[in-house]
């Protein structure tokens, strides 16, 4: 139930040194389309295959993409009143902790000052109108909650796409994966009993409406109450110092309050916190990115892309891009290893050893809340997939969707890399010479500065209308 231990190396001196990236970088409004054209009209001419694989791009029409696949392991993931529900609960900090970290400075990066509660959201890090990911916390890349986490949030448009989630692929459900932000000291530093309290208390009727009778939170002898200080590791506190110091490193808290319960409260506990996960999967589903001016190419506009446009698709899938970034929402949903070395961000934070797939899907094997578990309505074999790969998928992270890609402030796992130009330039030199784990997938492409341009103005017209705006508030 606790967060993984967090091994990454963290320099001193977070936030208050300079930052280059920070004032310029702003929220990456996207530049005029790169043309790339200089002077050159030239249309690449597509061979019958090449049409084919762009129709795999686009399956559907000019104005749609696929909808989620059905979600076995949650009964109402395509319930409407679970999504009502969970668009309130996704924008609610009050299931939060206390903020630990001293970089919680009630600045505009952060989400209120060091030791107080009830401040951190989803929607904190996923932010609505950034397309559902950070581009609050100061650099725009590892995401500060109570603490500093490791990775950079991903988008969470078209999330309902993914089987295993997380750029590690650690969680193998959007039920299961709200306890680690939840129950993760340098994010919401919250506990499942606190949760589990509160939405007895302030969603009770909405719940029990779709998922039936709640346990009777309320009778305290069963289940004392806690305060949204259940860690005990409040910052202010000398006795707690060494507690607080293991928490902003990740190290798991004792949720000595919930480990002395009877086993079959824990389950009702536990089973409380999946229905918020539930619910708010619902409402995840419903987050698209949306068929923009590609879709209209591949589907009889030949003018909605530009010729430059047309030339970077064609390059797309001539340099191999489409093996892994495949399908309508260019993503195999599966762990690559691009020899991508680690980068100092967000100022002061360089991830030297982060392992990725080969521990993320161990720890999915190991999740008793997975979809082989109790807590699922249902098991359609997904977790074949990590026993058959974890172990030899050092290095490797989950290949992310291309569509709306060009609104990312930053890119990659921790987000090393902030222009997507340098994207186009790291995989046309195939990845760095040395300084990751595992073993690089990845060789060099003969690509000139006009096809990086070409393949550029593509990836940029990957957009889409995003996330509709009724879903974008609580
Ligand atoms: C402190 C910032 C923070 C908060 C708060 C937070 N997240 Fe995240 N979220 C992240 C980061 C960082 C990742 C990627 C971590 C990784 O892959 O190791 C992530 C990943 C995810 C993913 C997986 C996306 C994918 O493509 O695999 C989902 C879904 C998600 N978060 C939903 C939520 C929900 C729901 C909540 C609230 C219960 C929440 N997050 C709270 C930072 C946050
Ligand atoms: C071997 C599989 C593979 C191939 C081939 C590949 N990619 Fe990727 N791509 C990935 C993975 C995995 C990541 C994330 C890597 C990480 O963060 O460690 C990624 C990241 C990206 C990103 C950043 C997205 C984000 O949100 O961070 C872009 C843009 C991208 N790829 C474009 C391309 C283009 C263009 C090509 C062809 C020139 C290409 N990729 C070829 C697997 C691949």
């Amino acid at each position: 139930m606790t967060s993984p231990r967090r091994i990454a190396t963290i320099v001193a001196g977070l936030l208050h040194a300079a930052c280059a990236a920070c004032g310029s970088s702003g929220t990456s409004a996207p530049g005029p389309i790169e043309t790339g054209d200089a002077g050159t009209q030239a249309l690449p001419i597509f061979t019958d295959e090449e049409r084919a694989l762009l129709a795999t791009l686009s399956p559907v029409s000019a104005t749609e993409l696929p909808p989620p696949p059905p979600d076995v392991s949650n009964a109402h993931a395509d319930d409407p009143r679970a999504a009502a529900l969970g668009q309130k609960l996704f924008f609610d900090p009050g299931f939060s902790g206390r903020l630990l970290d001293g970089d919680n400075d009630g600045s505009t990066h952060a989400l209120g000052r060091r030791g107080e509660t009830g401040k951190v959201a989803c929607a904190g890090c996923h932010l609505p109108e950034h397309d559902f990911l950070d581009a609050r916390t100061l650099g725009q890349s590892i995401s500060l909650g109570s603490g500093w986490g490791r990775r950079r949030a991903p988008s969470l448009l078209d999330v309902g796409q993914a089987k295993l989630l997380m750029w590690d692929g650690r969680h193998d459900a959007l039920y299961n994966q709200p306890f680690g932000p939840l129950e993760s000291p340098v994010e919401m530093n919250s506990s499942r009993l606190f949760v589990a309290e509160q939405l007895h208390a302030r969603y009770r009727d909405e719940l029990e409406a779709i998922f039936g009778a709640m346990p009777p939170m309320d009778d305290h002898a069963r289940f004392p109450v806690v305060s949204a200080d259940v860690t005990g590791c409040s910052p202010a506190g000398v006795d707690t110092k060494v507690a607080c110091d293991g928490a902003l490193h990740g190290m798991p808290l004792d949720h000595a309050e919930f480990d002395a319960l009877s086993p079959a409260d824990q389950d009702a506990v536990t089973r409380v916190v999946v229905d918020f996960g539930k619910s708010i999967a619902a409402y995840e589903r419903k987050l698209t990115c949306g068929a923009g001016r590609f879709d209209a190419f591949v589907h009889g506009k030949p003018d909605a892309l530009s010729a430059s446009e047309q030339r970077g698709a064609a390059l797309f899938l001539r340099n191999g891009c489409a093996t892994c970034h495949s399908g309508a929402f260019f993503s195999d949903q599966r762990f690559h290893d691009v020899g991508l070395a680690p980068k100092l961000v967000a100022v002061t934070f360089l991830d030297a050893d982060d392992e990725g797939a080969s521990a993320g899907l161990v720890a999915a094997l190991a999740d008793p809340l997975s979809t082989k578990g109790k807590f699922s309505d249902g098991d359609d074999g997904r977790l074949s997939v990590a026993s058959s790969s974890a172990g030899s998928l050092r290095g490797a992270f989950r290949t992310p969707t291309l569509r709306c890609v060009s609104r990312r402030p930053t890119f990659m796992h921790t987000g090393q890399i902030d222009a997507l130009e340098d994207v186009v330039s790291f995989f046309a030199r195939g990845g760095d010479p040395a300084g990751f784990l595992g073993k690089n997938e990845l060789h060099a492409l003969a690509l000139g500065a006009d096809e990086q341009r070409d393949l550029l103005a593509f990836l940029r017209a990957l957009d889409g209308p995003g996330a509709a705006v009724s879903l974008r508030a609580p």
